[in-house]
């Protein structure tokens, strides 16, 4: 299976890159090819809203470093979700990555994609990842994904209370599961 990892996170070492590798790590023992995506390393401008694109009709008019990235995507079996938590959604950086797949809604539906989340918080409280959780199913549910499992890494506020956590484990198992 051809994995990618849009790893939403800023820092390109931090708790949500560490939990993306673990799963990664897991995924490659289990065989699959997998590409991680630093998202915010990435040319990528907001949608405009013109929808010059005719949702998936015709190519973005926009011309930056989405066109690769759809290509990848365009080549991949699931497509996983990193992200750390802010204000209770994903970044602002993913969710610009995501706004994109517009020019290609219908061939990414088509492919009828596998889909994880990987998520880190500072908060443990049982509600934290309500809000994301429901957003990222909403998206499976939207575009046409399978969701094939969710680790959500409570209490992962710094990279060493990451380390420190089963998470990652969690994550590791997840990719190895696949
Ligand atoms: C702008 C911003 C918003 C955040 N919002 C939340 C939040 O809503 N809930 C939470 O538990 N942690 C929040 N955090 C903490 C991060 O999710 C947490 O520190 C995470 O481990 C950072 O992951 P990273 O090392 O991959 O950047 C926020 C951090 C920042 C910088």
């Amino acid at each position: 299976m051809n994995v990618i990892i849009l790893q939403g996170s800023p820092n390109r070492d931090g708790s949500t890159a560490i939990m993306a590798e673990e799963f990664a790590r897991g995924a490659r023992q289990a065989g699959h090819e997998v590409e991680r995506v630093d998202v915010c390393a990435l040319d990528v401008a907001p949608c405009r809203g013109c929808v010059a694109c005719g949702y998936g009709a015709r190519p973005c008019v926009q011309r930056d470093g989405m066109g690769p990235l759809l290509d990848k995507i365009a080549a991949a079996d699931l497509l996983a979700l990193a992200t750390p938590l802010y204000y209770y959604g994903m970044t602002a950086q993913l969710k610009c990555v995501i706004d994109r797949f517009c020019s290609a809604n219908s061939a990414i539906s088509a492919r009828r994609l596998d889909a994880v989340l990987l998520a880190v918080a500072w908060n443990a409280d049982e509600w934290a990842f309500d809000a994301l959780v429901a957003h990222y199913e909403t998206l499976c549910r939207y575009l046409n994904m399978r969701d094939r499992g969710q680790v959500l890494g409570y209490g992962c506020g710094t990279p060493g209370m990451t380390r420190a956590s089963a998470h990652l484990r969690e994550a590791f198992e997840l990719g190895a599961s696949l």
